[in-house]
């Protein structure tokens, strides 16, 4: 069966059609004191999916316990698929005295599954947290169906250094275009994020600012704002993760961003691009 977190309750639908599983329906109890029981009274069967996003520390504990549920109710094999991996970002202890947050995730985990399928980590080395099998999947190729199919010498451009492949693999996916890169600098104290164009020239170009993922919105709402006084002739803004947190989507709004292409592995708005398919072929 497919087992739903409750941040992905529609992924797992899709995922469920997709490969012919039967859908279990777990419920989410929360006590006075705040703590949380997510139990599934009609699991059956001796093979089960966690599909469980952690966008959040409760999303983390139910996960846990999902895990655990499937066990006592029988299953003798659990595979976790993980849309999104939160604290994936914290893969290393960047002062001393920080934790390893990614890997301290990854080994609770690893405690409850067989098996683990990742989609789109910051880094890919966070797969060598786990103590189980993962499978590490890429979604931005699929970024590039959500695009028009008339884009004019598109530009795949990724905000920072390290968005550049995502910006490469959705090119290719689309199957023409340039790549390019900005370069990046956050204030960690502050948050604040500064871009510094590249020398690529944007004018008359249909540009597509890729990333992993659309956290705060600073870095994308910078790198669109940079674009802006270069006279593209459109920009759009496409992510793995959009998660869009706190004031994100008026950032965005602000910056001129009209629209955002993101996928489902974190549920909002945004999410029109199914990773349903993909996961269902690594399962
Ligand atoms: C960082 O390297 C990531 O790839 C993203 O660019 C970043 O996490 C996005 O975060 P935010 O939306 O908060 O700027």
């Amino acid at each position: 069966m497919i087992v739903p977190g409750s941040a992905s309750q529609a992924l797992s639908a899709a995922l469920a059609d997709e490969t012919g599983r039967a859908l279990a329906t777990p419920e989410y109890h929360w006590f006075a004191d705040g703590e949380e029981r997510a139990s599934v009274a009609d699991y059956e069967g001796e093979s089960a999916v966690v599909v469980a996003t952690t966008d959040s520390n409760d999303a983390f504990v139910e996960l846990l316990q999902l895990q655990d549920a499937v066990r006592e109710a029988g299953a003798s094999e659990v595979t976790t698929v993980l849309p999104y991996m939160g604290y994936a970002r914290q893969d290393r202890a960047f002062e001393p005295g920080q934790p390893v947050s990614a890997r301290a995730m990854a080994q609770a985990i690893s405690t409850g599954t067989d098996r683990v399928v990742l989609v789109t980590p910051h880094e890919p080395d966070v797969a060598e947290f786990f103590d189980v099998p993962v499978d590490v999947l890429d979604a931005s190729p699929l970024l590039a169906g959500a695009l028009p199919t008339d884009l004019t010498d598109p530009l795949f451009l990724g905000p920072d250094e390290s968005a550049e492949g995502l910006a490469v693999a959705v090119r290719d996916a689309y199957g023409a275009g340039e790549t390019d890169f900005f370069e990046k600098e956050r204030d960690y104290d502050t948050g604040e994020v500064t871009v510094t164009p590249s020398d690529a020239s944007v004018a008359d170009r249909d540009v597509v600012v890729v990333d992993d993922i659309i956290a705060t919105g600073s870095t994308m709402s910078e790198a669109v704002a940079a674009l802006h006084d270069r006279d593209p002739a459109a920009v759009y803004t496409a992510c793995v993760h959009g998660m869009l947190a706190a004031n994100a989507r008026t950032k965005l709004a602000a910056a001129g961003v009209k629209r955002v292409l993101a996928t489902d592995t974190i549920e909002r708005e945004c999410s029109t691009v199914s990773v349903a398919p993909l996961v269902a072929d690594s399962l």
